[in-house]
Parts: C-alpha cells; sequence; structure tokens
C-alpha cells in the first residue's frame, strides 16, 4: 500500500501552535512504529488571505481534494473581523466542507477519568463515558428552500425549511451503522417524527438501512427527549445519529458533558474515494482563541486527538489510536494540565509544548 497522505493546514491563532504538537507525534510515528505519513502543509483562513487575498486557494483546495486526509487547527481572529463577508477565514472551512460534500461530523464525548471532576454533571454519571455523535452536515434546514424575510400582509415573516432526501438520510445513516459496527454495535436515531414529516422519513429510511445491520441494536428516541437523556444518563448511548440543526445542539450538549473545549476532536467524512477511503477532514473543536494566541498556553489535546480520529477512521490504525488516546488518558491520569484543565487551582500549568513533551514521553 503507498504512503498515506496528510495535508495540514493549521490555520490562525493557535492553530499553528497546537498543530506543531501533532507534527511532533506524526514524526514520532514514522520514526517509532514505522508508520509514515507523505504530510503536506498549507495556508487556510486568515493565513491564506494575508498571502492569497482568499481564505482557501484553488491550489489548497485541489490538494484537498487528492489527499487521503485533512487536518486542519482553526480559523479567524480579530485582525479579519472586518473583511467582507465573501473572504472571511471561516468561509475557508466552509468551502472545504462544502467542496469535499462532507455529509456526516462525528463527535465523540469521551471522559477520561482523570478529569471527571471537572465535569458540571456528577462523577458517576460522566466517569467512563464514551459516545460519539453523527450529525448530518450538508443538509436539512440550514440549507432547506424557501428561506428568508418576506412581507406578508403587514408584517413580515421568517423562513427556514427542514428538507431532507430519502437518500441524505440513507448516507448519512449507513455511516453510522458502520461506525456502530466499529464500537458497541449500538445507535440511538434522534428526530422529531411526532411533529415533522421530514422525522417521520428519517426514522423510515434509518430503519431500512438498518436492515442491512442486524448486528446493530437500534432504537429511536425524539430529539428533546434525548436532550434529557443525554443529561441524565449519558451512558446508555454509544452512537446517536441525528440530523443538522439537532445534531448541532446535541453535539455541543454531549461535549460539554466531559469539560474542556481543549480536548474535543472532531471528524467530518463525506463519500468513499477510489481507494475505499472516505473524503475526510479532521479538526479540533476549538477555534482560534486569540485571546490566548501565541503565548504557549493552548491545550493541543484536541488537535492530537483529532489525529487520533484520522488514524482511526481515514488510515486504519484503530490501534495506533488507541495507542494515541491511551497515552493522553495516562498523561492526565499523571497530573498533567494546561491552564485550561485548572480552573481555580493555583499550580503553575504546562505550556503548550510541555505538554506534547508529556504525551511523547508516554509514547515512548
Ligand atoms: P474559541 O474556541 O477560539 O475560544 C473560546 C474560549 O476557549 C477562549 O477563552 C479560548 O481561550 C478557549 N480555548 C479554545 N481552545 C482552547 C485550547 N485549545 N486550549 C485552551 N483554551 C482554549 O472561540 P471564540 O473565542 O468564540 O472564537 C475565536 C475565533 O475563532 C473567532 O474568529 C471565531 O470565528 C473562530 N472560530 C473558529 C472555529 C474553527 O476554526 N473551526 C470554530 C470556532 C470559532
Ligand atoms: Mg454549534
Amino acid at each position: 500500500m503507498s504512503t498515506p497522505s496528510l495535508l495540514i493546514l493549521p490555520g490562525d491563532g493557535i492553530g499553528p501552535e497546537v498543530m506543531a504538537e501533532v507534527r511532533r507525534i506524526i514524526d514520532w510515528y514514522g520514526t517509532k512504529r514505522d508508520l509514515s505519513f507523505d504530510v503536506s502543509e498549507d495556508l487556510v483562513g486568515g493565513a491564506a488571505y494575508d498571502v492569497h487575498g482568499a481564505p482557501l486557494s484553488d491550489d489548497t483546495m485541489a490538494k484537498a481534494q487528492d489527499v487521503d486526509a485533512v487536518l486542519l487547527g482553526a480559523v479567524g481572529g480579530p485582525k479579519y473581523d472586518s473583511l467582507d463577508f465573501s473572504v472571511k477565514p471561516e468561509r475557508g472551512l466552509l468551502r472545504l466542507r462544502k467542496e469535499m460534500d462532507l455529509f456526516a461530523n462525528l463527535r465523540p464525548a469521551q471522559c477520561f477519568d482523570a478529569l471527571a471532576d471537572f465535569s458540571s454533571l456528577k462523577t458517576e454519571v460522566v466517569s467512563g463515558l464514551d459516545i460519539m455523535i453523527v450529525r448530518e452536515l450538508t443538509s436539512g434546514v440550514y440549507f432547506g428552500e424557501p428561506r428568508g424575510i418576506f412581507e406578508e400582509g403587514n408584517e413580515r415573516v421568517g423562513i427556514n425549511t427542514q428538507r431532507y432526501t430519502e437518500s441524505e438520510i440513507e448516507r448519512v445513516a449507513r455511516n453510522a451503522f458502520e461506525l456502530a459496527m466499529k464500537r458497541d454495535r449500538k445507535l440511538c436515531s434522534m428526530e422529531k417524527a411526532n411533529v415533522m414529516e421530514s422525522g417521520v422519513l428519517w426514522r423510515e429510511v434509518v430503519t431500512r438501512v438498518g436492515a442491512d445491520y442486524p448486528e446493530v441494536e437500534l432504537s429511536h428516541m425524539y430529539a428533546d427527549a434525548g436532550a434529557m437523556q443525554l443529561t441524565r444518563w449519558p451512558k446508555q448511548f454509544d452512537v446517536i445519529v441525528t440530523d443538522n440543526l439537532f445534531g448541532d445542539m446535541l453535539s455541543d450538549l454531549a461535549a460539554m458533558l466531559t469539560g474542556s473545549l481543549g480536548m474535543l476532536p472532531s471528524a467530518s467524512l463525506g463519500a468513499p474515494m477510489a481507494n475505499g477511503r472516505p473524503k475526510a477532514l479532521y479538526e479540533p473543536v476549538h477555534g482560534s482563541a486569540p485571546d490566548i494566541a501565541g503565548q504557549g498556553k493552548a491545550n493541543p489535546i484536541a488537535c492530537i486527538l483529532s489525529f487520533a480520529m484520522a488514524l482511526r477512521y481515514s488510515f486504519d490504525q484503530g490501534d495506533e489510536a488507541s495507542r494515541l488516546e491511551a497515552a493522553v488518558e495516562r498523561v492526565l491520569a499523571a497530573g498533567h494540565r494546561t491552564a485550561d484543565l485548572l480552573g481555580e487551582e493555583g499550580r503553575a500549568p504546562l505550556s503548550t509544548s510541555e505538554m506534547g513533551d508529556a504525551i511523547l514521553a508516554e509514547l515512548d
């Protein structure tokens, strides 16, 4: 098999700082595990705007289409706030998602035991938690037509349309079932079939796709009840699949069960390429954190765990992904903390590169 290719787009603010630690981990895999990647690096966001006058050049877009996986840091910052909407840093990320047609957004919510008492929920509710939310990312109410603000009689009306085709539901459902097969074989689908026709169709299509996965235990839940169950006893879930709107909220809710933004990875997957691998973009959930950029304070773990997801979902290296996640777990268990994981505690935090050092030492 040819060397897997990876395009790295560090972006703005803390993006390049956290990505530098990922680069060291990629190098470690090359020298210590004989697992090499054909790595290229390019510009996105404000960094690309500064050079090309656009937040993503056509050349970079073409490269992204060509590699096995893209790993992105973060984009944006106050320097670019006054730019026209069409060239804002965020547009670079949106272009990647749109042109790569990344329809399945994977948001894990995993509780590292060392951080369980950092959660706003009781320790026993979150300790050992490991769930995955699959959010449909390219359709639904954020894209449906008609949309807009219109005159109606003597007042205005704001309209958005929840719209899903069977094929849109089917592809994200299939993706979620495939994931469930690699995990605990439990899938819960969430919609509002009680009040929305799009939810009725969603439930019907997910059930039909489920016939191809008899090993997966499928259940359905109304999304509002799902929100309650996620806060009451999240460990009842393994994989959750839901639409764009409900997924936006439920994935943020689930992520925060486990603590800091500096810990949260994500993946956005599209259709399989010629080599069978899905089109894929991996990125931390956090943004460019201008308030701490350039100070060596950023937690690199979200970006490092995003690379672990790439190992698992793009490079078929599930064991190596687990190795990296276990190293992170041990580093946290040993008490190593960047500033965002310390809260009000008075002790000195690790810098970004010291956290990288600690994880590399554990990998060794
Ligand atoms: P943010 O995620 O950048 O920061 C929110 C808060 O969390 C800040 O206090 C920050 O210091 C902290 N934080 C975030 N990541 C951290 C890390 N790895 N380690 C330690 N602390 C961390 O969100 P904010 O402030 O709303 O947005 C800042 C900029 O980032 C804006 O320009 C926004 O548009 C952009 N942004 C980009 C995203 C992306 O690239 N995917 C996502 C969200 C925002
Ligand atoms: Mg959101």
